[in-house]
């Protein structure tokens, strides 16, 4: 049994439909559930209802109907425009409630995959010893699964056999590496699948540049519940970064990568969210790195900016595609949904505990020097450092990328653009710095480096173009 109660957060809007044609249409209304009890219904006393007619909900599965009635059929008929004017409002409030509760179960769950990343990343930072970190990964990966049972079978420096256990035997491993339901799984893509003895067994493929070199299996024995589909889309994200992180420790004995391998697959996956803003977000960090580097910041502190630059946009994972991708104007519902989305990413970001800077650059690009911006209309040094040099990455990687509405603007319409908002929306030295780095690293070849799409006007010498705009952006300042 499911009605329209079980999906409308707030029902004043039904209630007040309700009311509205029993009392002024004279109809019996009725709401009913999927197995058509009335779970609401209004009528004026006396009132003698002949004719009726069912209108269904329109939703993914049966919630019911409305049920009018009236004296007379006439009557229905003129009241049908103001019923199914009811109906539209109540189907977008199921639409727009649906999607807010689809959206805040998304970022539950990627809140939930980052900051196990994370605390996994944590804790092999600083472990030299391959196998040790094989262990970490295995046992943190049982106790989130709730296996009761895992190992990791792969490849060592040497490319010796190595073998990490969670409270499993040698003999079971050899046993379960042998079993019918591992021996036909070729695919190299994560799978669950149940052994001969009924125990469910959640496999992942180890991968590497030359094919596969190990597997994770994890097991659930026999009279516990089977591994679910969203415990193997965790999985399946751990092994695609850990792959490659497996790699590099298998062969440079080096863990660096691991942190920014985490924050890329995650930015490569809000990216892939819309065809227009593909690698937008590798873009912007390496931007913002560029204006970084000519600000003078430290080695630390540009790799901090890479990061937030790569979780800039980590928020638009909560908005449908169908939005962000939009070929036409947005409508006001849609656009504030959009400038929700760095409050989206501070969301998932917040029990991560990233160092403050870096969870300021990622949520306040949007926010501008004279306080147009959003979401909460920071002004001018009150917006953080890291906030103010991404804001000029982001848009200039905007201007200069193709959307669904507009081609991309030729690279010196962009930086006009860009000098246009000097002190109202950008901070100026942020623009200065960037109208720099391009100039000191033959901005061509350097912008090209970052974007190979890049388009020009017809400017023969881009860096005498770039000392012009420097010095227009510095007599603004001085006037
Ligand atoms: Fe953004």
């Amino acid at each position: 049994m499911a009605s329209i109660r079980d999906y409308l957060f707030d029902s004043a809007l039904l209630d007040q439909s309700l009311d509205y044609l029993a009392e002024t249409l004279d109809l019996a209304v009725t709401v009913l559930d999927s197995e058509g009890t009335a779970i609401a219904s209004r009528q004026a006393e006396g009132l003698d209802t002949p004719a009726s007619r069912a209108y269904p909900f329109q939703f993914s599965s049966d919630i019911g109907a409305i049920v009018c009635a009236a004296a007379t059929r006439d009557r229905l008929d003129q009241a049908e425009p103001h019923i199914l004017y009811c109906l539209t409002a109540l189907n977008s409030q199921l639409l727009r409630e649906t999607e807010l509760q689809e959206t805040t179960e998304e970022m539950l769950q990627l809140s939930g995959q980052l900051n196990f990343l994370f605390k996994v990343a944590k804790k092999i930072i600083g472990i030299d010893d391959l196998k040790k970190c094989y262990q970490v990964i295995l046992d943190e990966i049982s106790r989130t699964t709730k296996a009761d049972q895992g190992f990791i079978h792969t490849k060592g420096r040497w490319d010796e056999e190595i073998r990490v256990t969670h409270k499993i035997s040698d003999e079971e491993v050899d046993a379960t590496r042998d079993s019918i339901c591992l021996r036909h799984t070729t695919a190299g893509s994560t799978i669950i699948c149940t052994r001969e003895d009924g125990a469910s067994l959640l496999y992942s493929p180890i991968k590497e540049k030359d094919g596969q070199s190990g597997e994770m299996v994890f097991i659930r024995t026999h009279g516990h519940r089977a591994f679910s589909a969203s415990e193997k889309q965790l999985v399946a994200i751990i092994e695609n970064i850990i792959s490659p992180t497996f790699e590099t420790l298998r062969l440079y004995d080096s863990l660096q990568d691991l942190y920014l391998n985490t924050v890329k697959a995650l930015a490569a996956a809000i990216d892939a969210k819309d065809e227009y803003t593909h690698g937008h977000s590798f873009r912007v960090a390496k931007y913002a790195m560029t204006i970084g580097g000519e600000l003078g910041l430290s080695s630390q502190q540009i790799n901090d900016l890479e990061i937030a630059g790569y979780m800039h946009d980590l928020g638009k994972i909560g908005i449908s595609e169908l939005i962000l991708g939009k070929p036409g104007k947005l409508t006001h519902e849609e656009f504030c949904l959009i400038q929700k989305h760095p409050v989206f990413t501070d969301k998932i970001l917040q029990p991560i505990k990233l160092p403050l800077h870096i969870l300021e650059g990622a949520t306040q690009h949007h926010e501008r020097m004279d306080g147009t911006g959003y979401p909460c209309g920071l002004t001018g040094a009150n917006i953080s450092l890291f906030g103010r040099i991404i804001a000029v990455a982001d848009v200039f990687d905007a201007l200069t990328s193709k959307r669904p509405y507009r081609d991309a603007l030729p690279v010196e319409a962009a930086l006009r653009k860009l000098c246009d908002g000097i002190d109202s929306l950008f901070d100026r030295e942020m623009i200065l710095a960037f109208l720099s780095a391009l100039r000191s690293e033959q901005s061509k070849e350097a912008l090209a480096d970052i974007n190979m799409g890049l388009s020009y006007d017809d400017i023969h010498n881009l860096n005498q173009f770039l000392i012009e705009l420097k010095e227009f952006a510095l007599a603004t300042a001085r006037n």
